[in-house]
């Protein structure tokens, strides 16, 4: 057994190399009141990588026009199994790919013009890629596409020879790490585990409104992956600009077979393969480079693992108070960037409802969330009616009250707060200063209704098995996409938050290891918009 980890002490000798490289890797990417992670010294403009990445010399299949809203209300995910499953079909698996990885608008200021997508991204950067694999000739001709959103339409990368048994919608996600490194330097590779948590519950979210539903296939290996998606090409990419294997689910439109998933026959399918397309270039050149990312990315390599299901027991939730159609809730998520600060409470009821849905529940994103939760809330309330100012904890059932009390200051008063889930009050008092501090100074940390810190359950993972540590951020993005679209559904908006002074949390709350740590903020509130920007349609461009 490790010993646990004060920030500044040594590394055990006893650990495994990889559990050793991320620890490191953790720590040393921890921003600090004094300094931050290390990170370009200016943002090279030249080197701005392209948030869209196309392949050269691949035939694209036209997906159709992006834009359908769908009869479902945001209610009726709360009970997903209920909604009527949409046919497979084309239009369907493009309105599929659109709500999880479309563009939702374009925003200018000036000159400048920059797209939003359904999923959100640390500075917008996106460097998450989708791939379809699809063996299913009906739908289209078997093999492997890349999605591209900017134009909504797919790039065959590989044609198979032969369809197999004609079964299987496969959905990868990878991670393009340069993107996001490029302007955070060495803590991004955290920030693009984050992006692959929301894209995964924004997929999820998405299935569901066309009654299918998203299983992550969690024992894959990243190797298998890889191959998949034709990642592990190495000639087809630009050195520095290549792809990270993520994850691989499985899509299930209508009932969930009872077959298991057989990697076997997924991996026939390759045997002759053809592959096309080489990667277009993203950035004019590299002059910032992070060697760190490469080297902890590849000690977080998972290999093939037992598969893991999980399933969250059914918990009823009230009626959002904006209760809109889903796909319109999902194409209207943005994240504020600034919160009024002196707008009235938000009222109790729509606390209520977006705090209960963090609980594990049988709905989406939890019905593609293989593992019981590992992250607790420390929640900065500063505007919530019949709230008591001051900072309170959600245990979300991944910590007992006993463990919570003996990890924690010892000054907190652990107050049980009547509400419909379990919620203790740690200390009362105006946090504003403290929340803005703790989020690297950000006003929108304070000015909002409430801001959260998410502890991850972190050096028992971390040791038993490193490439959790991936997991343990996924958790974090697949809880920040819940807070988002439950924001939106309460009539206020959100904002993630991947910039905030890791110890200095954790010195607040008094915790003295890294058996928590924590690992992604947010805050909601009741934007502020910038008139100055204009918004324009996601896909006017599109447009004949
Ligand atoms: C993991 C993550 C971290 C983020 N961190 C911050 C942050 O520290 N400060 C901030 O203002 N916005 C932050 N954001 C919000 C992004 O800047 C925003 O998602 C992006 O600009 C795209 O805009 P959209 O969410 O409106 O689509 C974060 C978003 C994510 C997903």
């Amino acid at each position: 057994m490790v010993k646990r980890m004060h920030p500044n002490t040594i590394l055990d000798t006893s650990m495994t190399e990889q559990t050793a490289a991320v620890l490191n890797y953790h720590q040393r990417t921890k921003h600090h009141l004094n300094v931050y992670a290390k990170g370009p010294e200016s943002l090279d403009w030249e080197d701005q990588p392209n948030p869209f990445r196309r392949f050269t010399g691949c035939e694209t299949v036209k997906l159709p026009q992006p834009g359908t809203e769908l009869a479902c209300l945001f209610g009726d995910l709360d009970q997903a199994d209920h909604i009527q499953a949409q046919p497979l079909s084309l239009p369907h698996l493009g309105l599929l790919l659109e709500l999880s990885f479309g563009l939702s608008a374009w925003k200018q200021f000036g000159p400048d013009r920059w797209a939003l997508r359904c999923n959100p991204s640390s500075g917008n950067l996106h460097p998450t890629e989708a791939y379809v694999v699809c063996a299913d000739p009906s739908l289209l001709m078997p093999g492997v596409y890349h999605y591209v959103s900017h134009d909504h339409h797919l790039e065959r990368r590989c044609q198979f020879k032969t369809a197999g048994s004609g079964e299987g919608i496969y959905i990868g996600l990878s991670s393009i790490h340069w993107r996001e490194a490029w302007k955070y330097g060495e803590r991004a590779l955290r920030y693009c585990q984050h992006d692959i948590g929301h894209a995964l519950a924004a997929l999820s979210y998405a299935a569901s409104c066309l009654g299918w539903t998203v299983e992550l296939l969690s024992e894959v290996a990243d190797q298998d992956i890889a191959a998949w998606l034709g990642l592990d090409r190495e000639s087809d990419f630009v050195t520095l600009e290549q792809e990270m294997p993520d994850l691989l689910c499985r899509l299930h439109p209508g009932n969930p077979p009872k077959a298991a998933f057989d990697a076997k026959a997924l991996s026939q399918l390759f045997a002759g393969a053809e592959w096309f397309g080489q990667a277009e270039r993203l950035s004019g050149r590299h002059f910032y480079r992070w060697p760190i990312i490469d080297a902890v990315a590849n000690q977080l390599e998972k290999p093939q693992t037992t598969a893991e299901r999980w399933q969250a027991p059914f918990l009823p939730l009230p009626t959002a108070s904006h209760n809109l159609p889903a796909s319109q809730l999902i194409r209207q998520r943005r994240s504020a960037q600034h919160f009024n600060g002196k707008a009235a409470s938000l009222p109790l009821v729509d606390f209520q409802r977006i705090i209960a849905a963090l609980l594990p529940n049988d709905k989406p994103p939890f019905t593609t969330w293989n593992w019981p939760s590992q992250v607790i809330m420390m929640l900065f309330v500063h505007r919530v009616d019949g709230l008591e100012p001051g900072l309170y904890v959600l245990p979300r059932g991944a910590a007992s009250l006993t463990e919570l009390k003996s990890i924690c200051s010892a000054d907190f008063e652990w107050l049980p707060v009547e509400a419909p889930f379990e919620f203790y009050r740690l200390t009362a008092g105006n946090l504003r200063q403290a929340a803005k501090t703790l989020s690297c100074h950000q006003p929108i940390a304070s000015d909002s209704a409430f801001s959260l810190g998410m502890l991850a359950r972190f050096a028992e993972h971390v040791e038993a098995e490193a490439w959790r540590y991936r997991r343990l951020f996924w958790e974090c993005g697949l809880l920040g996409q819940i807070l988002y679209l439950e924001a939106e559904a309460a009539g206020v908006r959100g904002t993630g938050i991947g910039c905030f002074f890791d110890d200095a949390v954790h010195g607040v709350l008094g915790l003295t290891d890294n058996t928590w740590q924590s690992l992604y903020h947010f805050t909601i509130g009741e934007p502020l918009e910038d008139g100055r920007l204009q918004t324009l349609a996601a896909y006017g461009h599109l447009q004949p």
